[in-house]
Order: structure tokens, then sequence, then C-alpha cells
């Protein structure tokens, strides 16, 4: 028994002394613009729903969608999520691809998740991702109308569908640039500083 016992702690130690040296001696691939494999695909990307499912608190969404809170939450979208999350004249964004894992598309993708869990990942960002907290920079009351307005994106009033549409020709930030294109994420920076 003693024996197998050491045969099983020695196993272990071992396995684990392999994954550290694998992670410390460089063995993971540090690029972003790889396709994720089919491990991270299988395993962090579940483990990510599930532990926003967990600890998004269950709240309810204090606010109505009525046309003052989606342009509300549109124009906070705009200006501040529309260059990675892309927008309604620019429905899919190159350097939205250029994140790891990806920045999902909204327009294209209209996100589908609960409320809280939303609010939750806004609120707080999503770690080791280009998901930024935004506890620090919006209100609470903004990061509830800036949720509304994405769980109300696929099914927006005209009146509001159209004010969206000037804003992100105009001066949305993702129109900061050639619209027509397909910014590379290099230019993309350019641009942003220049602002
Ligand atoms: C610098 C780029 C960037 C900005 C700016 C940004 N995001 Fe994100 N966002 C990401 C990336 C990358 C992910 C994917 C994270 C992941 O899957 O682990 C993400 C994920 C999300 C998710 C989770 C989507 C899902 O289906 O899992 C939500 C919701 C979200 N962002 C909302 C917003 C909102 C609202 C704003 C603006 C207030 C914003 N984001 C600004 C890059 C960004």
């Amino acid at each position: 028994m003693i024996r197998f016992l050491v045969g099983f702690l020695t196993a272990v130690v071992l396995v684990l002394l392999v994954l550290f040296c694998y992670v410390r001696l460089g063995f993971v691939d540090p690029r972003a613009d790889v396709e994720p494999g089919s491990l991270e695909k299988k395993v962090a990307m579940p483990a990510l729903d599930a532990s926003v499912e967990r600890r998004a608190p269950s709240m309810k969404n204090p606010i109505q969608p009525t046309d003052e809170n989606l342009l509300g939450g549109m124009k906070i979208y705009q200006a501040n999520c529309s260059g990675c999350h892309g927008d309604i004249s620019h429905p899919h964004l190159a350097f939205g691809d250029s994140f790891y894992p990806r920045a999902p598309q909204f327009v294209e993708d209209a996100p589908d998740m609960p409320e809280n869990q939303n609010f939750y990942i806004i609120q707080h960002g999503v770690r080791l991702s280009g998901m930024p907290g935004w506890n620090s920079s919006l209100k609470e009351s903004e990061i509830w109308q800036v949720t509304t307005f994405l769980s109300n994106m696929d099914k927006l009033p005209p009146q509001v569908l159209a004010v969206w549409k000037i804003e992100a020709t105009g001066t949305g930030a993702a129109s900061s640039s050639d619209p027509g294109t397909i910014t590379p994420a290099k230019n993309r920076r350019m641009d942003m500083s220049a602002h």
C-alpha cells in the first residue's frame, strides 16, 4: 500500500513538473493571430461561460428598453465598444479578429446571454482577453443602458436604428478611417491615437 502511494505521488509530481517546464520554458504559443486550439475551445471557453454563470449576481435589469435608454446605450456602445465589436456600418471588423479570443462581432451575432451575465462581463471585463472591465469608466446606470442596448440590438425600433446608422457612419468610433475597408490592426491603432 505504501509503495503504491509513493509511486502514485511520484507520478503526480512528475506530471506537474512536466507541465511547469512546458509553460516556464516557453512552449506555450503566445501569438494572438492563430486559431484557438481544440483544447481551448473544449475547455477554456465553456469554463468562462460556467464561471460567469456561477458568479454573476442574479440581478434583474432595473431599466426598460425605452427609446431613450436604447439611444443612451447606443451612444455608449458607439463611443466605447464599436471599435472592437463592430457596429451597424461595420458589422465585421478585422480588428476584432486580431484578439485572442476573438472579439465577438455583435451585429453579426447578437449576444444572447442573460442580461445579468452581460452586465457582469461589461463591469469586470474578461481576464487574459482584450475585454476591459468598465467599472471605473462607466457608471452603473450606463452599464445597464449598454447591456439593454446589446440585448435589443437585433430588434431595435426603427427610430433608434436610424440614429445609430447616422452615428456609425458619421462620428462613430469605428468610422475613424475609410468605413468601406476593413482596417488592419496596425493602422487602426494609429487612427485611434490620432483622435
Ligand atoms: C479592446 C477591445 C474591446 C473593447 C473596447 C470592448 N470589448 Fe467586449 N470583448 C472583447 C473581447 C476580445 C472579448 C472576448 C472575450 C472572451 O471571449 O474571452 C469581448 C467580450 C465581450 C462580451 C462577452 C460576449 C460573449 O458572448 O461572451 C461582452 C458582453 C462585451 N465584450 C461587451 C462589451 C461592451 C459593452 C463594450 C463597451 C463598453 C466592450 N465590450 C468593449 C474586446 C473588447
